[in-house]
């Protein structure tokens, strides 16, 4: 018999609050329904009482997406309980996860209480949890810092008090892999209403541990492990659930464990988190990233000819790297298309097809062969779409080895149609300047990225933009051949989601040359 790992994602909590990671609510009910895709047993949606925004993402996640348990995070006070069970209500199964931290450091300096306040705090917060939902969880932050006989104390108190989950965190990724699996063992064998709870860890990767640190937990009988796609996560990130999974299938004869991760769902959901995120993948990450299954060497390709096994542990395939990566032509109809997004696991209802198609046409035209890699692309760039305030009609740019790159546009903006030129540092400089001079207000540029998404010189650029607005982040995507034309639409699109963006006024022409 062997046992069952419990896989929570955290990439729509914990992941989110990874700088700059901020997403909207569709977004976060797309990469929702791919964990479930995935087959992540529970889906943190997120922090209900934090923001309208986050009450709402975690509302629509649990009633829309099936299969995993829909958890929302809440600190150890009623309002936060009370918000948390609201959000999560509508879900199949639904789980509230209660925290307050239990470290001297944390009671002392941020909470200002004592240890049997604390603890007296958890046990009501678990207490009135069950009031709501049958499985509450409760996690001790900073556990790894914390004073050991403090937190088998908590631990005992939270497991009669009604928690089913009693999690472990490295809030601050401090532990070492032995000395954490060892933490997990004493617990398990010091709190006498142990085996009343699953015991669960949650590990950061500040010294890029947390894989290390949550597979020693494993070893030591924790059983669900919290992790995020990408390892995105608060500072260095979270343990990454591509790595842990992968792990888990690789190595029987060190995990007698199973989880329910389809590992084929892997790259999509890497790839849809960090299109959406605008996080690129590093091309050596393990499992996910470009280049992780390449071998350069002549010594390993002369190897892997002869037998894969002597440099392959796992197979491209088995994390769903595809290999025939060529899907669709300029030749393909709409049925086609629909039915390789459905192999992609992606349903597009009537009216996305028709938007999607278009787009593909217009693709296909510029570029001879479309990789799944283009078609997940197509779904998740917000290149003009037609509900937008802002929209792109024309842009020309010029540049060369002597001139100073110019760039002149044409925008529709509610509906009337404005111009303007500029000059800039280089081609994006320029088009970003032209927009910017036609539109208020038009945000700080926090991040601007730019990834080709297969390889070779028609290769579409997909470009992220973050930009800030007061204390409002965005993100948009832009994708094509054209890595100028993908700047402009991506910068289109996260101004598009800034609340109040209207042309300006002074401005109906402008030139800033
Ligand atoms: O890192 C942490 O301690 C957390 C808790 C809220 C589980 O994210
Ligand atoms: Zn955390």
């Amino acid at each position: 018999m062997t046992d069952k790992l419990y896989i929570f994602d955290t990439t729509l909590r914990d992941g989110e609050q990874s700088p700059g990671c901020s997403m909207n609510i569709d977004e976060k009910v797309r990469v929702a329904h791919q964990l479930a895709i995935l087959g992540v047993d529970i889906i943190e949606a997120g922090f209900p009482i934090a923001s309208p925004g986050d009450f709402e993402a975690v509302q629509r996640i649990a009633s829309e997406v099936h299969g995993p348990i829909i958890a929302g995070l809440a600190r150890a006070s009623k309002g936060d309980i009370e918000r948390a069970a609201q959000a999560v209500k509508p879900a199949e199964r639904a789980r509230i996860h209660t925290f307050i931290a239990t470290s001297p450091i944390h009671m002392q300096a941020k909470l200002r209480m004592q240890p049997d306040q604390v603890l007296e705090m958890a046990v009501n917060a678990v207490k009135l949890a069950r009031n709501f939902v049958d499985d509450v969880e409760f996690s001790a932050e900073d556990a790894g810092r914390s004073d050991m006989d403090f937190l088998c104390r908590v631990t005992e108190a939270t497991i009669a008090a009604g928690a089913r989950v009693i999690n472990i965190p490295d809030t601050v990724g401090y532990m070492t892999p032995q000395e954490f699996g060892e933490r997990i063992r004493t617990l398990i064998e010091r709190v006498p209403n142990s085996d009343q709870a699953i015991f669960s860890v949650h590990c950061h990767n500040d010294l890029g541990l947390a894989v290390a640190n949550s597979l020693a937990a494993v070893e030591n009988g924790a059983r669900q492990v919290e992790c995020t796609i990408n390892g995105l996560g608060e500072r260095a990130g979270n343990a990454s659930l591509e790595e842990i999974a992968m792990v888990i299938q690789t190595r029987p004869d060190r995990y007698n464990i199973q989880t329910n991760i389809d590992s084929t769902k892997i790259v999509s959901s890497s790839r849809l988190v960090s299109q959406i995120t605008g996080m690129s993948v590093q091309a050596n990450k393990a499992i996910v990233g470009a280049n992780a299954f390449a071998h350069e060497s002549g010594i390993h390709q002369d190897g892997m000819l002869k037998h894969k096994k002597t440099y392959e542990i796992m197979t491209p395939e088995s994390v769903g790297w595809s290999t025939n990566r060529m899907v669709l032509g300029k030749h393909s109809g709409r049925a086609a298309l629909k039915a390789r997004y459905e192999e992609l696991d992606t349903k597009l209802d009537d009216e996305t097809l028709k938007q999607v198609f278009k787009r593909f046409k217009i693709l296909a035209d510029k570029k001879k062969e479309i990789f799944d890699e283009d078609l997940l692309s197509l779904i998740v760039d917000d290149n003009n779409q037609s509900s937008d305030n802002i929209r792109l009609l024309s842009l020309h740019v010029a540049s060369g080895t002597k001139d100073v790159p110019i760039a002149a546009v044409d925008l529709e903006i509610n509906g009337k149609t404005h111009h303007a030129t500029a000059r800039g540092d280089g081609p994006v400089d320029a088009a970003f300047k032209a927009i910017r001079s036609l539109i208020e207000p038009a945000g700080k540029l926090l991040l601007y990225s730019v990834n080709a998404i297969t390889s070779g010189t028609d290769a579409q650029g997909e470009v992220t933009v973050r930009l800030q607005e007061g204390n409002r982040v965005v993100n948009g995507q832009g994708s094509d051949t054209d890595i100028v034309l993908a700047s402009a639409y991506a910068y289109i699109a996260a101004l598009n989601k800034l609340p109040d963006m209207h042309a300006k006024e002074i401005h109906a022409q402008y030139s800033g040359i």
